[in-house]
């Protein structure tokens, strides 16, 4: 079955101060048109980051996210919100 979205290492960090916060451990994922994928943990554990990067809402700190065959790491701003 087609894949929809492709994580390879992909996690999000964010700087504030000094202060460094893992919202998402990098994670290798891939979602195919089809399946039912249940996504799970703790409070905190970075649930809505990963929805927010499949959404493309949010680019990677680091690794790679393709959605719908792009590659989402190297695609300006503009060009995202006009993806969907
Ligand atoms: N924009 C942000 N700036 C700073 N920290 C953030 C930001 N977004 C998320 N975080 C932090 O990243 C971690 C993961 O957050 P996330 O919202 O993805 O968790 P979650 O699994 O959806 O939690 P919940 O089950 O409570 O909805 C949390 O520690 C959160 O405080
Ligand atoms: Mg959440």
């Amino acid at each position: 079955m087609s894949v929809i979205a492709s994580l390879k290492g992909a996690g999000k960090e964010y700087q504030t101060g000094d202060q460094r916060i893992v919202a998402l451990q990098p994670t290798t994922l891939e979602l195919r048109s089809g399946e039912m994928t249940l996504i799970i943990g703790p409070s905190g554990s970075g649930k809505t980051t990963l929805l927010s990067l499949i959404g493309c809402v949010i680019y990677p700190s680091q690794g790679e996210l393709w959605v719908d065959g792009q590659h989402i790491n190297s695609m300006k701003e503009k060009a995202l919100a006009g993806s969907a």
